[in-house]
């Protein structure tokens, strides 16, 4: 695992390690006296829509530590390089969102309310370091959207400015998923990558949960989640065909497969929200688990979130 001489070939992955290192910022940078301008209800509504980006940061900033050592043994060097910045910035995206709700006022929705957040993290969490990337992107797709909308509504404004920052860390994460990605997809058989494939079309259903439960404060902060959550579709189905997932040998007929990106995207909302109707019971599930064992008990089990579960 340990290499005392590695090869750190001067790829997009050290130039993007160079990038991150020098860009470092911190919660110290942010101008805590520029104006929220929200109201009661609109503080709300900010810190229940930010609850599962909030709780991704986290995510992201663990699932990350527990991967650097796959990319060790994997001999990928410059990766390992590079995911010490990416730690480095999903941990300030934490600090300078908790900071955020103490701001607000207010706490992110609980656990026990949006169970759906719990299950995407469980989620992104299963698999090897390929799906972990993978699940990442997704993760990094929804996040850019969700940023990029307080970015321009908000420009000068807190949150807004503090998105715009966030945003510049984010595209350094993208970057490095579609070169990981697309470097390693030749190697992987049809199998493996039907199965990145069903991944990413949980993870888009668990978003559609979310969004269910979400969409009345999206609308009260004067946006639409679903058409946020539309978005992230288009562009992950971009990405996808960018990294080479949708290269699979056409089955018959000349489509690319089954749930390629010639599916409508509108026919496969359909499907998610029957499909979601149809596990009623996965949540009981969630709420029900023994928090000792579940791979991302670091975070359920966090002061945060425990309060947050216990209102
Ligand atoms: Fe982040
Ligand atoms: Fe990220």
């Amino acid at each position: 695992m340990l290499r005392l001489f590695p090869d750190l070939s001067d790829d997009l992955l050290k130039r993007l390690y160079h990038k991150g290192a020098h860009v470092h910022w911190t919660s110290e940078d942010i101008d805590w006296d520029a104006p929220v301008a929200l109201d009661g209800r609109g503080s709300l509504a900010l810190a229940r829509v930010l609850s599962p980006v909030y709780l991704g940061e986290q995510s992201a900033m663990l699932g990350a530590a527990n991967v650097l050592p796959q990319l060790a043994m994997a001999g990928e060097s410059t990766a390992q390089l590079y995911l010490t910045t990416f730690i480095g910035d999903e941990a300030r995206h934490f600090e300078v969102l908790t900071r955020l709700y103490h701001r607000l006022g207010h706490q992110p929705v609980s656990i026990r309310a949006l169970p759906a957040m719990l299950r995407y993290h469980h989620r992104l969490r299963q698999g090897d370091r390929v799906d972990w990337v993978w699940g990442i992107l997704i993760s990094d797709l929804f996040a850019k959207n969700f940023y990029q909308m307080f970015a321009h509504q908000q420009e000068n404004l807190l949150f807004g400015a503090m998105s715009q920052r966030i945003l510049v860390d984010e595209s350094r994460h993208q970057a490095f998923c579609d070169h990981y990605l697309t470097n390693l997809m030749p190697h992987l058989g049809p199998e493996r990558r039907k199965a990145l494939r069903t991944m990413r079309d949980e993870l888009l259903a668990i978003m559609e949960d979310m969004q269910a439960v979400l969409g009345d404060d999206a609308e009260a902060l004067g946006f639409s989640g679903q058409e946020m959550l539309d978005r992230v579709m288009a562009d992950v189905t971009v990405h996808a065909r960018r990294i080479g997932l949708d290269d699979d040998p056409p089955p018959t007929g000349g489509r690319a497969h089954p749930d390629g990106e010639t599916v409508d995207l509108a026919a496969r909302r359909r499907q998610r929200a029957q499909e979601a109707a149809e596990r009623p019971s996965q949540s009981a599930t969630v709420r029900d688990c023994d928090c000792t064992v579940c791979p991302i008990a670091a975070i359920c089990q966090s002061r945060i979130v425990r309060r947050a579960a216990a209102r």
